[in-house]
Formats: structure tokens, sequence, C-alpha cells
């Protein structure tokens, strides 16, 4: 951000709520470096593309764009929601939201309750509208919140869709945190009823399993973002935060988004987002082979947007847009959808998660390859060996 680099300054005006959102800034920041700096396992390293040498097409004939919650999005990516309440946050969504201005990709923000119980960080949420008037941009709400503040939340950001957020784990790690999970059902369903905009309701990093994307079909949400495990670690953000070991006990709790993608295939009912641990273009091309129809990022361009400001997460998103029109290129995909057509290994873990959940993973490696259309035959494919 420049000359508005955040400098998580600890909140006075604002209370406890105003420093817990800086220090969301300040630990999912220093999780994303640690991880861009190691070698941790991923579950997208489980899975693995089947390479055909002679599948590939031109890039200049990929074409990127998804339709997505009433709007058609560049590209699939979309920068997910984060941030606002404070003076750090405001400078972080400056940043963001010039980020995507560029770039044209959608962009979230951080929860909205803060602003409608304390109009007075309201400006750490409108300047993103500020500096993106035109562009994709979603409200966020926790699933708790009372109707009308689904009117309320995209009125104040000028909101395209409105994030709704899924975060039980979060609740119960947190000191502050709710204890009161039972009544979500009906007051998600409220807020779905009051909201003038599209709803996308998502996790924060655990993980919607299929009876939960079921739930919320029935309440009838058609978007979902699946948010699951693998990247920025909000168990492990607020055991720090509590400064003990309070639920440390829980670390890997929730489903990682790969786990929950295989959960969701094939679904006509709901469209599927992914995040959660996204690192690479490679990583949110394995998402859009396994049916998500868009990729949020949040504690990868976190890192960026807060070490180099803006411009740096202009050139990285630019650069993440060419690589991933690049690799669909490799994978003989002119547009996203057809990435569900191209053969997929499953391995190790990811695997044995498969076996135990009921998901055909040898489907997913004999899929229709491109070179079906020239008569060869495939292990497993129609015309070849039966399984
Ligand atoms: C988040 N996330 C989040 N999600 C949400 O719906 N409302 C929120 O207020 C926040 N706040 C928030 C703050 C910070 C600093 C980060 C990094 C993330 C969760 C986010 O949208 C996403 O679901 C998870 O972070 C998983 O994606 P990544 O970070 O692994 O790419």
């Amino acid at each position: 951000m420049g000359s508005e680099r955040a400098e998580f300054a600890p909140a006075t005006a604002h209370g406890l709520r105003a420093e817990r959102k800086n220090d969301h800034l300040r630990l999912a920041h220093g999780q994303a470096t640690a991880r861009e700096a190691g070698a941790a396992r991923s579950d997208f390293d489980e899975l693995q593309f089947i390479h055909h040498a002679l599948g590939g097409i031109d890039s200049a004939d990929v074409e990127l764009s998804v339709e997505v919650a009433g709007a058609r999005w560049p590209c699939p990516l979309f920068i997910n929601g984060m941030t606002g309440g404070t003076d750090a946050a405001r400078g972080v969504n400056r940043a963001l939201a010039a980020a995507a201005r560029e770039t044209g990709v959608p962009m979230g923000c951080g929860s909205v309750s803060i602003a409608l119980d304390d109009p007075r960080t309201a400006p750490s949420f409108t300047v993103i509208r500020e500096e993106n008037p035109e562009g994709i941009v979603f409200a966020n709400l926790g699933a708790d919140r009372p109707a009308a503040d689904a009117v309320r939340a995209v009125e104040l950001v000028g909101a395209d869709a409105l994030q709704i957020h899924l975060n039980a784990v979060q609740e119960i790690a947190m000191t502050e945190g709710s204890r009161e999970l039972g009544g979500w059902r009906d007051s998600l369903q409220a807020l779905i009823a009051a909201s003038p905009v599209p709803v996308i309701v998502k996790e924060v990093g655990f993980g919607l399993s299929r009876r939960t994307i079921d739930e919320l079909g029935a309440l009838g949400v058609h978007t979902v973002d699946v948010s699951g495990r693998g990247g920025t670690d909000f168990l492990a953000i607020e055991n720090e935060r509590r400064g003990d070991d309070g639920f440390a006990m829980l670390a890997g709790f929730g489903q990682s988004t790969a786990e929950c993608l295989l959960e969701a295939a094939g679904r006509e009912d709901v469209t599927v987002l992914a995040s959660g641990g996204i690192r690479n273009p490679l990583d949110a091309v394995k998402c859009l082979a396994l049916g998500a129809r868009g990729v949020g990022i949040a504690g990868a361009f976190l890192r960026v947007a807060l070490d180099g400001g803006g411009p740096a997460l202009i050139d990285r998103i630019e650069a993440w847009q060419g690589q991933l029109r690049a690799l669909l290129a490799l994978l003989g995909a002119p547009d996203p959808a057809a990435l569900e057509e191209r053969d997929l290994l499953v391995r190790g873990r990811l695997l044995e998660y498969c076996g135990l959940r009921g998901i055909d993973a040898s489907a997913l490696a004999r899929r229709r390859p491109p070179a079906a259309s020239l008569g060869t035959q495939e292990p497993g494919s129609e015309s070849g060996e039966k399984t």
C-alpha cells in the first residue's frame, strides 16, 4: 500500500473488536509469509493432472470469463473477504480495491457488522467503492446477524453480492466468541430472504461438508464458497490471541479445500466456489477441475498487499491471470468448465478421504481425455477397457 502501509497500531477508539481486526491482519500476514517460505504439505499436491502431450490448444483460444451469482467475472479468481473496521484495515481495503479495479477481479471485504454497530468505522469499508466504483464487490456478514442487516450491509458497501460467513470453529476458539450456534439456520434464512442481492454462503477456513451444502441448498442458497482448511488458520490465530493453548487441541479440524470440492463435485443445484490455501494458479486450476466456478484468495494476496501495496498486488494478479490462461492452454481447456473433463489423479491422504466418504476417485482419473476425439483408447474410457 506504499505510503498507506498498515502499522497495526493498537486500536484505541473502537475497543476490543477493532483490536481483533488488527490482530487478524497481523497474524494472517505472518501465517501467509511462513507458508510461502516453507514447504508445508497441501492436499492440492495430492492432485495430479494426466499430461497429454498433444492435448494443448492456443492460449488465444482460451476464454477465462465465468458467470457467478448473476455477474460475469473476467476470470475465475477473486479476492476473498478479509477486513475493515480500523485505520489499518482501511489502508488494506484501499490497496485491495485498487488491485481489483486494475485487474477486474471481484473482491470481498471483512464482516461489516463492526460498521453497522459503530458507524465511525464505516470509511474503512466505503473506501472500497471510492477506489473501485465499477467493480464487483461483496459485502460480508456473520450468519447470526438480524435480517435487516442484509440491506444495511449491501447499502454500506454498494455491494453486488452478500457473503455470509459460517465461522463456528473460530467462535469457539475465541475467548470473546459466541457459544450460541443453534439459531444460525433461522437467522441465515432470514438474511437470505432479506438480501437485495445474491448471497454467497462461505466458511472461513474449515470447509463446507456435503451435508452442509445440502442444507444450504434447501435454505435457498445458490452459491457457496467451501473455504476449506490449508491456508489461513483461524484456530491458530485465535489461540495466539488468547495467549494460552485454549483450543489448540482442535488443530487440523475441518476439511481441506480439496476434500470439500471432491465431496461437492457434480452438483447441479448450487454453484460452488473454492477458497482456502490457494498458493498459485495451479491450485486454482485444480479447484476448477474439481468443479469450482470461481477461486478465492485471501491470505496470499493479503501478504502481497501488505508487503508491496496495491501495485505489487496488481502485478501478482496479472501474473496469475496470465499463468491461468497458459495452464488452460496446456490442459487443452478452452474455458474453465472444460477442466472438469480433464483426467485428475487423487493420491495419498486425499485418496483415503475419498474411500472413506464414498467418492469415486478412479472416475476422476479416467474422464474424457482430449485424445478421445482422435479415436484412441484410454484405459477405462468408454471405448477402452471395462472396469
Ligand atoms: C479473513 N476471512 C474472513 N472471512 C469472512 O467471511 N469474513 C471476515 O471478516 C473474514 N476476515 C478475515 C480476515 C483476514 C485477515 C483473513 C486473512 C481472512 C476468511 C477468508 O475470507 C477465507 O475464507 C480464509 O482466509 C481462507 O482463505 P485463504 O486465506 O487461505 O486464502
